[in-house]
């Protein structure tokens, strides 16, 4: 059978790791969770006290962050330099700052580069900001997940009250609306569709209706890339 590369981008917040996560376990492909790797950077930063305008204390602490992926109980997990991070990096202090440190050109040049070499053999789900159009421009399937800002703030502050943090509906409105703006501003390779990304709106879906439609979408993409074989 064939493996593809899955690409998911859009804005924060939509469920584009939900939908990644459900998928490569459907598939039994391996996640990478790309928002992740930049919020373990952002992490790294307020730790050490990295000025985000000094760009050679940036690349100093570039060499020496080193982030992986593992599976602990069935869940994906991040680690910074051998720490498990995977909670300390959905802190509202990373939220608030994770936009800038992704728009810094040295920060990205990273982060795309380990991104590609993790994935250099197919059958890999990638969710994102740039996977489609920067990361993996030749991903065999593009998706660009959107919904309504309401819709997406009421899902982010569900999951934050769930996890008990302390916060408000409008500071979630808030946060998503910085980062939707800085993402997608930010010179460089700034949050959009790809051409050939197919756009597909959850807001009036559940989960289920979502997969499906996915899935369809994948075996269609498979299809076309084992005529090309
Ligand atoms: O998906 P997330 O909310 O965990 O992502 C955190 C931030 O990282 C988001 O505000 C933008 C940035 N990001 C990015 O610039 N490029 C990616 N491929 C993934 C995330």
């Amino acid at each position: 059978m064939y493996s593809i590369i899955i690409a998911i981008d859009g804005y924060s917040a939509c469920g584009k790791s939900t939908l990644a996560k459900t998928l490569s376990q459907q598939l039994g492909y391996a996640y990478i969770d790309t928002g992740a790797m930049y919020r373990a950077t952002t992490l790294y930063f307020i730790r050490h006290n990295i000025n985000l305008n000094d760009n050679q204390a940036i690349e100093a602490a570039l060499a020496i962050i080193n982030i992986h992926f593992e599976y602990l109980d069935g869940l994906n997990t991040t680690f910074l330099n051998d720490e498990n991070v995977e909670q300390a990096i959905r802190s509202i202090e990373v939220s608030n700052l994770v936009s800038e440190v992704a728009a810094i050109p040295a920060v990205r040049r990273k982060m795309v580069q380990q991104q590609q070499q993790m994935a250099k053999t197919k059958g890999f789900v990638l969710d994102g900001r740039d996977i489609g159009t920067v990361v993996f421009p030749d991903a065999e399937l593009k998706i660009f997940l959107t919904a309504s800002i309401a819709e997406r703030t009421r899902r982010r502050f569900k999951e934050l009250q769930q996890k008990n943090t302390i916060i408000t509906y409008s500071e979630v409105l808030e946060n998503l609306q910085h980062r939707d703006h800085i993402d997608s501003t930010r010179k460089d390779s700034p949050l959009r569709k790809a051409d050939d990304a197919i756009l597909l709106d959850n807001t009036y879906l559940n989960k289920e209706e979502q997969l499906s439609k996915v899935l369809t979408l994948v075996e269609s993409a498979k299809a076309i890339t084992s005529t090309k074989q």
